[in-house]
């Protein structure tokens, strides 16, 4: 994905938001509209799960993607099931995340190359993550990091185009607390040629984020974030009118909120250090 790999070493980074419904993924590209930056459009396996099949959505995100003022990216994001990466390139995605992480180093190393081999014979491009220690959140979990050294050697045996990385955060914190280690992201991309990914980014405040991209990430994934200010409007439209059944009335209040948030994160991220 050429965006990526041009803000390598420029000190800005690129959101990458998680759209569930299709008031997300309007909303995202709403945001990045009014922020007028690029941004990246993921769909997770999860999601997909919650749909029940990939192609109704990813249709829908790639339209809007079609139509957007401002570049956007369809994304498949943690990807564990091979099939559903083969199924995203019949699909036209280009932009993929395999995640093995929570296999040991050299299956992970074996399985992951074999999918950039078929992405990049597509024409995708192959995001991967390095797990360290097993456990429900993988590579993501706390205190869990991702060393250097390993790191390239993970790169360079396996061929992907972005590397996500351990460097403090945790997936779907509710509060913005986590403390990256900005030393380390240093040091891995030193040691890494391919753009950084920040996964789990809700759990850290602005700063952290100013200062993570001004270190060297380059991909911000945020997803618990849009959902926190996605129910949080619908929950006070709701409380306010207990008489209200037009989804309308309380899902647009709710995609106002994301659209908000994504172009606060993407001018955050857009900024030069
Ligand atoms: O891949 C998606 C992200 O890592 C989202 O994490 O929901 O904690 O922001 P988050
Ligand atoms: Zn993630």
């Amino acid at each position: 994905m050429s965006t990526i790999r041009e803000l390598r070493g420029t000190g800005r980074g690129i959101g990458a938001f998680n759209a569930i419904t299709l008031e997300h993924a309007e909303a995202i590209v709403a945001g990045a509209e009014d922020a007028g930056l690029p941004v990246i459009l993921q769909i997770s396996q999860n999601a997909v799960k919650y749909h029940g099949s990939l192609a109704p959505f990813a249709a829908a995100c790639q339209a809007l993607a079609a139509q957007a003022t401002v570049p956007v990216t369809v994304h498949l994001d943690h990807a564990e099931d091979e099939a559903l990466i083969d199924e995203a390139l019949t699909l036209g995605i280009r932009s993929v995340m395999f995640d093995a992480a929570t296999l040991p180093y050299d299956e992970n190393v074996a399985r992951t190359r074999a999918v950039v081999e078929r992405c990049h014979a597509a024409g995708a491009w192959v995001e991967a993550e390095l797990g360290a220690i097993g456990g429900k959140d993988g590579a993501h979990a706390p205190g869990v990091r991702t060393d250097p050294a390993e790191a390239a050697a993970f790169v360079a045996a396996t061929g992907v185009d972005a590397l996500a990385v351990a460097v403090g955060s945790s997936h779907a914190m509710n509060s913005r607390d986590a403390v990256l280690d900005d030393d380390l992201i240093a040091r891995l991309f030193d040691a890494v040629p391919v753009p950084l990914v920040l996964h789990g980014s809700s759990g850290v405040p602005d700063e952290g984020l100013r200062r993570a991209v001004a270190h060297g990430i380059i991909k911000v994934n945020v997803g618990t974030l849009l959902n926190r200010v996605l129910t949080g409007a619908v929950r006070e439209v709701l409380a306010a009118r207990a008489d209200l059944t037009d989804p309308r009335k309380y899902l647009a209040p709710g995609r106002d909120a994301i659209r908000a948030s994504v172009t606060h994160t993407l001018r955050l991220l857009g900024e030069a250090a």
